[in-house]
């Protein structure tokens, strides 16, 4: 469905991106309203929507004008604040931010992700390989299901056990399967994750090992201990943060390729390389669909002016499109160079696990292209039910 005017689109809504066709309501929005004003809807206030690469760019790269520490995302900055604001990094601004950040760089870097990576690929071939012999399976639940969560269970040292449940948790709490979820379960799904850190936490403070935990749990900023939230917020942003978009991005990765034969078999032939098209996957299918600030002063954004304690939101979703930086921006492109999208964001708050996340997405085109000969989507894929998360639930489908 096509909106007749921009005035009638709600994109604080989560059904608004099941009705519509998305890249033409960006393509609209870009050429028409670049910094749009979504107007306020029952008990939401109004908010920005920008949409031009240039513009995103611009936001994500300024957060002394632009702050996250009211909340990044729409759900937290429609409610006025986040509750781990402060204290999580993604929702800590100034020299707070940047030294919690360089604490946690160092579990990040590729030398000490090395070993990880490898248990990656190991991991992810070893599954692929059971998905050929079995078939018919779901990409979704049997395959992406447990990728993600295994890699940054070894990060932080969680028993694998436990592992499931905390995938059950995440599912809950940014992007509900359908509108059937209601909001006391997305809380409770949250606090579940908050208490399980917490337990974990104080034992690794008690017996540290080398796990991202233990650097949180031991870490010092300002010759002080982080305090007992900081530790928890920022072990609960890694299993938001790395779970579910590098899901979603290699779960979006193999429709594009089940549509676009021509590409898959790029990938076969190995035309192109693995580096870019994990790149150009992570473009096309841009899980984070937006992140969020508030503005702190009177500022400009493009030419128009927004006001201080406006709430601005960036919408990867689209700048990854804009015809302006990106040629021929809707063709699926494995081969695309330059490609500089904002899948990560940008800036101060750029994400921490790029590297893992395409890790991700390369061991499973690696894969792919080593043991599958032709990918087979086999019924209606299900959609995630989120004005955030872009991707998919259900994905069934036929490997030979
Ligand atoms: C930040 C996307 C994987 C942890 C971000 C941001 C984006 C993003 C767009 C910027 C948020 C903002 O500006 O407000 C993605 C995508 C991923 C992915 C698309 C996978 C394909 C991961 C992984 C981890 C992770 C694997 C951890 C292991 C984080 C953290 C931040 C962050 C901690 C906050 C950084 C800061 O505020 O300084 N991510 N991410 N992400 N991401 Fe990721």
């Amino acid at each position: 469905m096509t909106a007749s005017s921009l005035a009638d689109i709600d994109l604080a809504d989560p059904q608004t991106f099941l009705d519509q066709d998305l890249p033409a309501l960006w393509r609209r929005l870009r050429a028409e309203s670049p910094v749009h004003w979504n107007p306020p809807s029952g008990r939401n206030p109004g908010f920005w929507v920008v949409s031009r690469y240039a513009d995103v760019h611009a936001v994500y790269k300024d957060n002394r004008r632009f702050t996250s520490e009211r909340g990044n995302v729409l759900t937290t900055l429609l409610q006025g604040n986040d509750s781990a604001s402060g204290k999580m990094l993604a929702v800590t601004d100034g020299h707070r931010h940047r030294e919690i950040r360089n604490l946690m760089l160092k579990s990040f870097s590729p030398r000490a992700l090395a070993p990880v990576v490898d248990r990656v690929r190991a991991r992810t071939s070893r599954l692929i390989s059971e998905a050929v012999e079995r078939g018919e399976f779901d990409f979704a639940t049997d395959v992406a299901d447990h990728i993600p969560i295994n890699t940054i269970g070894d990060l932080m040292d969680v028993p694998p056990a436990d592992r499931p449940k905390l995938v059950d948790w995440n599912n809950q709490t940014l992007s509900r399967h359908s509108s059937q979820h209601s909001e006391l379960e997305e809380f409770l799904a949250r606090n579940e994750i908050l208490l399980y850190f917490s337990a974990l936490a104080q034992e690794r403070r008690r017996n540290p090992g080398d796990d991202v935990i233990s650097t949180l749990a031991t870490g010092e900023v300002d010759g002080e201990p982080l305090s007992e939230d900081e530790i928890v917020f920022n072990c609960y942003s890694l299993i938001l943060g790395a779970d579910e978009s590098s899901r979603m991005s290699s779960i979006g990765g193999i429709l594009a390729l089940a549509r676009y034969d021509g590409q898959w078999r790029a990938l076969k032939d190995a035309t192109v390389s693995v580096d870019t098209a994990v790149e150009e996957v992570l473009r096309w299918t841009t899980p984070a669909m937006h992140f969020g600030r508030r503005a702190v002063v009177d500022a400009q954004i493009g030419d128009t002016p927004v006001a201080a304690g406006d709430i601005v939101t960036l919408w990867n979703s689209s700048a990854n499109f804009d015809e302006a930086v990106f040629a021929d921006s809707l063709r699926f492109d494995l081969a695309r160079t330059p490609n500089k999208h904002v899948a990560f964001g940008y800036g101060p708050h750029f994400c921490l696990g790029a590297f893992l996340g395409r890790a991700h997405v390369g061991a499973v085109l690696h894969a792919l292209r080593e043991q599958v000969s032709g990918i087979e989507v086999l019924g209606e894929p299900r959609r995630l039910f989120s004005n955030f998360v872009h991707g998919y639930s259900s994905v069934p489908v036929r490997f030979r």
